[in-house]
């Protein structure tokens, strides 16, 4: 059986984007790793600039190492067909299924069934198996639902397996559950060094562990350096004749040197002083996060933004600090 790496976090963390580059990282160390997509928002291909995903695995990235990425946009109806598929052996009837509704009847009425269709999906690609027996996938990465919903998103599955005591759904709904809650999977969270989202984070954390979710990493996502140091910057204020005479000799000053440095000194030690609080407020969030024990990994913001080449970037710096 393979790894299932599910990814979340709070919207807008770097979700999507953590999940490619964890992808391209197991890739980059020779694993065959299928990228999952579960809310159909063609995140995946936008990240590969790629046009938009089949419901079909395609290999969408090849590493330098020999592993590739695979990705696949999960779609609940076309699950729903595999899954009758799978069970009943439906053949045609599929179809005629599809056209008197009762697809979006089942997805759309029943929240619940939609799920265990999806994470159904993704457990099935984790213990495919190749004719000669080996794993198909050495790794499935999941960018998944935001932390608020993880926990219920990734637990559906328990309840439905109690609601079907017997037939082909319990068993279906246990053997995913078996999957979901063993060593086989890790839920990341992705988060911010800012309040919300590590607060998110440790209440996700709390409540994945009383499912019996086992939580992998966390990822702290778009991580601005520190241009100083918080006692430097405390310092700032007491020099400030000093750093007048500094801005004058930088040629700062202009014509009536002495004066107008004077003046540039306020502005630079007010933006000292934000700096400095938003330092202060990131140790506090980081020792939020360090409190959770788990294993954690930085990933710089980067200024131009994510695209495919920061993609590569981000995966390298994954794995440099998970091989450190
Ligand atoms: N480390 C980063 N540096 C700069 N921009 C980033 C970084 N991570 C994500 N982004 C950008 O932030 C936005 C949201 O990322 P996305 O992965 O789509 O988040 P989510 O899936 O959590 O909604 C995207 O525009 C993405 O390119
Ligand atoms: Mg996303």
């Amino acid at each position: 059986m393979s790894r299932l790496h599910v990814v979340s976090g709070k919207g807008g963390t770097g979700k999507t984007t953590v999940a490619a580059a964890l992808a391209l990282a197991l890739a980059e160390e020779g694993k065959k790793t299928l990228l999952v997509e579960v809310e159909g928002r063609q995140g995946i291909a936008q990240l590969f600039e790629t046009e938009a995903l089949p419901y079909e695995e395609r290999r969408i990235a090849v590493s330098r190492q020999g592993g590739d990425v695979y990705a696949l946009a999960i779609d609940a109806e076309q699950a729903l067909l595999d899954y009758l598929q799978m069970f009943y052996r439906l053949g045609g009837a599929g179809r005629a299924l599809r056209k008197i509704g009762a697809i979006d009847f089942a997805t759309t009425i029943a929240p619940g069934v939609r799920d265990v269709l999806l994470t159904g999906k993704a457990c099935e690609a984790v213990r495919r198996r190749n004719k000669d027996g080996t794993a198909a996938y050495d790794a499935v990465v999941m960018d998944a639902p935001p932390t608020g919903r993880i926990a219920r998103f990734l637990g559906v599955n328990a309840e439905v397996a109690g609601l079907a005591k017997v037939g082909p759904i319990h068993k279906q709904a246990q053997a995913v559950m078996r999957v979901l809650q063993s060593s086989w999977t890790a839920v990341h969270l992705v988060t911010l060094l800012e309040e919300m989202p590590v607060q998110e984070t440790v209440d996700g954390v709390a409540e994945l562990r009383a499912a019996g979710l086992p939580v992998g990493a966390v990822i702290v996502n778009m991580v601005r350096p520190a241009l100083l140091g918080e006692a430097a910057l405390a310092g700032a204020e007491a020099d400030k004749p000093a750093i007048a005479r500094a801005l004058s000799q930088a040629g700062l000053g202009g014509a009536s040197r002495g004066a107008k440095a004077e003046r540039l000194v306020g502005p630079l030690l007010e933006q000292a002083r934000e700096h400095a609080a938003r330092l202060a407020l990131e140790r506090t969030e980081r020792a939020e996060i360090a409190a959770l024990g788990l294993p954690t990994h930085e990933l710089e913001l980067r200024a131009e933004g994510v695209d495919l080449a920061g993609l590569y970037t981000l995966a390298a710096e994954l794995r440099k600090q998970w091989n450190a």
